[in-house]
């Protein structure tokens, strides 16, 4: 079996024609971040500023998700940073089914390389992905599974919160208990240490 690597993951997403996504697209947008973070992010798929840029979250979205980790202390570029989908679907559509398993591959390599212990799941798509079919993201939300060793908790996405600004007190405390699992694992020690 071939070693996994960045090189190989790149090589890979950059040759992907495993759906008709990549037929519209200006870049793709593989995802970003510090490759060895403890705390890995997992978004929908990219919109229109992110496919412009080859970067993730960097559009609205983004900025509010930002916001959301400065809140809890957590800078941006300690985390690493993707999608489930790596070709923004037109007109930024709920990617469908066939193309989410498509990319999958891509996605189950980059948590083999990123090795994260915590993973944050922004919005339905990731969280039906990567927990199964039958998660609700309005049941589910806030709640915390371990997959493998990995610990996982779906919440609203960015995106979302921008259309619903009510939803932002449940987004809080999601971030806030995000934060207590980080503290509770003893990750990112220099940030969330109890002393
Ligand atoms: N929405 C997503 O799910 N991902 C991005 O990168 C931007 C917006």
């Amino acid at each position: 079996m071939t070693a996994v690597s960045w090189e190989l993951f790149e090589r890979q997403v950059n040759a992907c024609r495993l759906c008709p996504l990549c037929e519209r697209i200006r870049n793709k947008v593989p995802g970003q971040g510090d490759r060895s973070a403890p705390l890995m992010l997992i978004g929908e798929g990219p919109g229109e500023v992110e496919d412009a840029q080859g970067l993730a979250f960097v559009g609205p979205a983004g900025q509010l998700l930002t916001k959301m980790l400065a809140a809890i202390g957590l800078p941006r570029e300690r985390v690493y940073i993707c999608n489930v989908v790596k070709c923004r679907p037109p007109g930024n559509r709920v990617p469908e089914e066939a193309e989410i398993q498509a990319c999958m591959l891509h996605l189950r390599m980059q948590v083999a390389l990123v090795k994260p212990r915590v993973i944050l799941l922004l919005g339905a798509t990731a969280a039906r992905a990567t927990l199964g079919p039958d998660t609700r993201i309005m049941r589910d939300r806030g709640v915390w599974q371990q997959r493998k060793g990995v610990w996982m908790m779906p919440t609203w996405h960015p995106s979302a919160l921008l259309r619903f600004p009510e939803r932002k007190q449940t987004a809080w405390q999601d971030m806030q208990a995000l934060r207590d699992k980080l503290r509770e694992l003893g990750l990112y020690p220099d940030l969330f240490s109890d002393v």
